[in-house]
C-alpha cells in the first residue's frame, strides 16, 4: 500500500472490540486510503495487581468486526515482537504522564508510550486514531509524536456511549447486571457537573458534589473528579473556569472492583 502511494490510517487496540473501536476505523478511512489496526494486550501498561491475565480476549470476532468496518490489515504481534528478549528501552512522557491517571496508575503511560511508539515504527501509518474516552492517553500520544518527530497525524475519535449514557469500554464486560445499571449514573452525574462548570459555578464545589453523588449512585470509591484545561490538563488556577475557556471534566471511579474512567468537554459561557 505504501509503495502504491496510499495514505494509511492506523487505530491500535487491545482487542475486545466494541462499536467505539469500529468508529475509529471509520474515522481513519475518512482521512486515508486504507485502514490498519492492531490487537495487542500490552503487558507494560498493566501493574502486577491489574487485569492483564483476565483482560477480555476475542481475536476471531475482533478480526471479523475489523473486516466488516473496512479495515484492510490487522497487526497481531507476539509479546517478543514488541519486546524482544533483553529489551530494556522505555519511552517516558514527562509531566502529563504523572497527573490524574498517572497518579493512580504510575506505570500506565510509560507502558502506553513504549508500545505505541513501537507500533508506529512497525506499522508506519500516516494518521493514527485514538479514542477520546482515554483523553489523557490521547494528549500523551500527541506530545510524544510532537517531541519525537513521528511523521504521523494524530486524530481523536469522540467517545461512543450506550443508550443510557455509559461510555463504551471493553472493561464494561466485567460489570454484573446490577453494577451495569448503576454505572449509567456516571455519565448523568458528569453531564450535570459539566453544565454547572459551563455556567461558571465553583470547580471545587461541583467536583466534590459529583464525587459524593457517585458514591450515592453505588460507586464503591472515587479516584478523582477533576475539571482541567482541555489542551494541557493543567488546573485552571482559579475556582471558576475563565469565560470562553475550554475545559475537560475527568472522572475515575470504581464500581465494585471494576475501575471506570470517563471525561467530557465543556466551554465556560
Ligand atoms: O487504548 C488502548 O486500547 C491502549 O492503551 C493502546 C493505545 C492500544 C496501547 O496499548
Amino acid at each position: 500500500m505504501r509503495a502504491a502511494g496510499k495514505r494509511i490510517a492506523f487505530a491500535p487496540t487491545m482487542g475486545a472490540l466494541h462499536p467505539g473501536h469500529v468508529s475509529l476505523i471509520k474515522i481513519g478511512l475518512a482521512k486515508a486510503d486504507v485502514a490498519a489496526s492492531s490487537i495487542f494486550v500490552n503487558p507494560t501498561q498493566f501493574a502486577a495487581n491489574e487485569d492483564l491475565a483476565t483482560y477480555p480476549r476475542a481475536e476471531d470476532s475482533d478480526l471479523a468486526k475489523l473486516e466488516a468496518a473496512g479495515c484492510s490489515f490487522c497487526y497481531c504481534p507476539s509479546p517478543t515482537e514488541i519486546y524482544p528478549p533483553g529489551d530494556s528501552t522505555r519511552v517516558k512522557v514527562k509531566d502529563l504522564s504523572h497527573i490524574l491517571e498517572g497518579e493512580v496508575r504510575p506505570h500506565f503511560f510509560e507502558g502506553v508510550a513504549s508500545v505505541v511508539s513501537r507500533l508506529f515504527l512497525h506499522v508506519a501509518p500516516d494518521v493514527a486514531v485514538f479514542g477520546e474516552k482515554d483523553y489523557q492517553q490521547l494528549l500523551v500520544i500527541r506530545r510524544m509524536v510532537q517531541d519525537m518527530g513521528f511523521p504521523i497525524e494524530i486524530v481523536g475519535g469522540p467517545t461512543l456511549r450506550e443508550d443510557d449514557g455509559l461510555a463504551m469500554s471493553s472493561r464494561n464486560a466485567y460489570l454484573s447486571a446490577e453494577q451495569r445499571a448503576q454505572a449509567a449514573g456516571l455519565s448523568h452525574v458528569m453531564r450535570e457537573t459539566a453544565g454547572k462548570l459551563e455556567a461558571g459555578e465553583s470547580i471545587r464545589t461541583v467536583t466534590q458534589a459529583a464525587a459524593d453523588a457517585l458514591l450515592v449512585t453505588g460507586f464503591a470509591s472515587v479516584d478523582y473528579v477533576e475539571a482541567r484545561r482541555a489542551d494541557t490538563l493543567a488546573p485552571f488556577g482559579q475556582d471558576t473556569a475563565p469565560v470562553g475557556a475550554s475545559g475537560r471534566l475527568l472522572v475515575a471511579a470504581r464500581m465494585g472492583t471494576t475501575r471506570l474512567i470517563d471525561n467530557m468537554g465543556f466551554v465556560r459561557r
